[in-house]
């Protein structure tokens, strides 16, 4: 067996994590997620999701890693055979999500040229929807009208996975190097945009509308769906990517810890940027006498229309302010996608026994190549049907499996004793208590509150034929796609699970 690299140090492993989890979602979309379920209101359910389900995840996904030095799929099947299943699930949902998570890469990279002239075509909102709809994404009509292929978009794709292959492939010492300048740098951007936003005439009224609870919205189980679906985007949970940046850690790392970093970071991070978007908004709404509501509730399009048209009327240095906005985007998004195609080389590396290299690029190539239909005049449609999907089922499946995989087959007792050994914090009780009943109750839940919803109307008012093929259709094909990778050559995968089982003990 190929020795197993490893992060440097603790730190390096956090910031990782940290990395992959403060992501577009921090900042794209977390705010009007926010906004649209409640205001300061939705901090509430947000806060329980995290401590119920974030925290508890995390802590199952960095102890599978550890314990078992490899990646999901091996992590699951030493636990028992059949979860390796569940293992190539969560790692097929990472690369379900990386193919589109790249084109909103390639998007960004798209406004680097236009920003500089962001005063001609951001004049307001309804000029700024224009150029993100038409001059950027030529959306179509629908689903299915594909227009063709267009170029600027390709080549934006090809340039963020080039990026990330060139990443991941040069190993961990390089990624760790690379981690120091693209987790603190955005932090610090944002910060500036913050103190931009907030020293801002009308500011308050942006924040007021971010912040001020709307506790009705409380008795609203669809802002608890919300609540939850945030936390697992937010914190890259269920997908099998702490499982492979854990597995770079000796045995004797701290864990509930280092979870407990990760995700109060995150969420901090994004309340933080919840603020730097809205007095922005605000400052928008009182210049043009546009309601903050109508300004807000402009959903994922916030980042590419209504923050640039906010950012096109402050009185100085509007290019300097969107050039550093778009460039935060980037670079929050970037280790997002490389842990996302790490997550995936990894478990091929691992089943294989493919070098690092081989590995990365396979999976780069074949991703980009699957992306290619999102850069037609339809990407967008596609993106959202597939994300509604993945991020609705998938990952509630695998995350319920995972809780299942721990507090059942393992039993929580040897998990925690193991957990504990090199602890800060202490797990005992009440994490036993959640991953054994509470946390898989509520997504349960949660996944049938979402199907129901599902039949009684199809996502957005899309064709059927659209929600069957690219919904339900990358589903199964997700699916297939775990289920041979768990079925078939598993010499060396089955030599590792059977190494694992005996250093720990049994299972
Ligand atoms: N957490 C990332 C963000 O906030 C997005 C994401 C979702 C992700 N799932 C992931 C990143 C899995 C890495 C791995 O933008």
């Amino acid at each position: 067996m190929k020795a197993r690299e490893t992060w440097k140090n603790r730190s390096v492993f956090i910031m990782a994590a940290v990395g992959s989890a403060i992501g577009l979602g921090n900042m794209w979309r977390f705010p009007y997620v926010a906004a649209q379920n409640g205001g300061g209101a939705f901090l509430i359910p947000y806060f329980t999701a995290l401590i119920t389900a974030g925290i508890p995840i995390m802590i199952i996904e960095y102890g599978l890693g550890r314990r078992s030095q490899a990646s999901a799929n091996v992590a699951l099947g030493a636990i028992k055979k059949p979860l390796r299943f569940v293992g190539w699930l969560s790692i097929m949902a990472a690369f379900g999500i990386n193919i589109y998570y790249c084109i909103v890469l390639a998007w960004v990279i798209n406004f680097f040229i236009p920003v500089f002239d962001i005063t001609s075509w951001a004049v307001d909102i309804t000029s700024s929807k224009i150029h993100f709809f038409t001059d950027i994404l030529h959306l179509s009509d629908g689903p299915w009208d594909f227009q063709k292929i267009y170029l600027p978009l390709l080549i934006g794709l090809f340039l963020a996975w080039l990026a990330i292959w060139a990443i991941i492939k040069s190993g961990l010492g390089k990624i760790g190097k690379i981690l120091l300048f693209t987790v603190p740098v955005p932090v610090v951007l944002v910060l500036i945009l913050l103190v931009r936003g907030l020293t801002l005439e009308g500011a308050t009224v942006g924040l007021n509308y971010y912040l001020s609870p709307e506790w009705s919205k409380l008795a609203n189980p669809q802002v608890w769906l919300a609540a939850y679906g945030q936390i697992f985007f937010s914190l890259s949970v269920g997908f099998g990517t702490m499982i492979a940046y854990s597995s770079f850690m000796p045995k004797n790392t701290e864990l509930p810890n280092s979870a407990a970093i990760t995700s109060f970071g995150n969420c901090a991070f994004s309340f933080l940027a919840g603020f730097a978007v809205f007095s922005v908004l605000g400052y928008f709404a009182f210049i043009t006498n546009v309601p903050i509501e109508q300004v807000a509730q402009a959903g994922p399009s916030l980042a590419f229309i209504v923050y640039p048209a906010a950012l096109a009327q402050l009185p100085l240095w509007i290019k300097f302010f969107a050039f550093l906005f778009f460039l935060t985007l980037l670079l929050l998004g970037i280790d997002s996608a490389f842990s996302l195609l790490e997550t995936v080389s990894t478990a091929l590396s691992d089943k294989f026994n493919f070098s690092r290299t081989k590995a990365t690029t396979i999976v780069a190539l074949t991703s980009f190549l699957l992306g290619i239909p999102l850069s037609t005049g339809a990407g967008l449609y596609w993106l959202d049907i597939i994300d509604h999907f993945i991020m609705n089922y998938l990952i509630t499946i695998t995350a319920i499996m995972e809780c299942i995989a721990i507090g059942w087959v393992m039993g929580t007792k040897k998990f925690t004793a193991e957990i504990n050994k090199n602890a800060e914090i202490r797990i005992g009780f009440i994490f036993s208590f959640l991953v054994k009943f509470l946390t898989p109750l509520i997504l349960i839940t949660t996944i049938i509150i979402s199907f129901i919803r599902e039949i009684e109307k199809p996502y957005e008012g899309y064709p059927f034929s659209a929600i069957m093929v690219l919904g339900v259709g990358t589903l199964i094909f997700l699916i297939i796609c775990a289920l041979l990778l768990s079925v078939f050559k598993n010499d060396y995968e089955e030599e590792q699970e059977n190494g694992i089982r005996l250093s720990n003990g049994g299972n």
